[in-house]
């Protein structure tokens, strides 16, 4: 023994709390969609009942921060990009998803290491079907 600690690395599933955590940033993430009047045109672009969308986007995060992987294989696979790419993404409603998704990680405290990756790598998706909208 060197006297080396071996740190278990957790997922990020695991840091944000597991499917309470999950559930909480999603709901905290639609309730500023659904309350701040800046997100209006990004509102509008949803269904009335956010209900469904909410269970679909916990699904998503479920499976993309490390988690159990039943929602993707009950649906067969799912690609984000795809899902996405007929809905006239603009770069305005893009910017107000990142800006409310952002909020939301502030409202509910997402640890700041994983806070700050989750904001790269959505921030790439999230521009990434943005500029799929305006190249039709
Ligand atoms: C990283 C970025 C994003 C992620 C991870 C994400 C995730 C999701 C997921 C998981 C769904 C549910 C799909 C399904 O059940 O088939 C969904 C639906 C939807 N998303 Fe996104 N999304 C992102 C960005 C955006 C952006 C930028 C917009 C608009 C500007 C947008 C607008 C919508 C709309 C309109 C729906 C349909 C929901 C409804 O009918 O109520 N999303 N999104």
């Amino acid at each position: 023994m060197d006297g080396t600690v071996i740190e278990e690395k957790r997922s990020p599933y695991e840091v944000i709390g597991g499917a309470e955590g999950v559930r909480r940033l999603v709901d905290a993430f639609y309730d500023v969609m659904d309350s701040n009047p800046d997100y209006i045109a990004l509102r509008e672009m949803h269904e009335p009942d956010l209900g469904p969308t909410r269970d679909s986007l916990t699904g998503f995060f479920t499976v993309w921060l490390g988690g159990p992987r039943e929602w993707i294989e009950k649906r067969g696979g799912f690609c984000i990009m795809s899902r996405h790419a007929k809905m006239n993404v603009t770069k305005e409603t893009s910017r107000q998803w990142m800006d409310a998704m952002r909020d939301a990680i502030r409202q509910v405290g997402v640890e700041p290491e994983l806070a700050e990756k989750m904001d790269n790598a959505l921030g790439q998706l999230a521009e990434a079907m943005a500029w799929r909208g305006k190249a039709r």
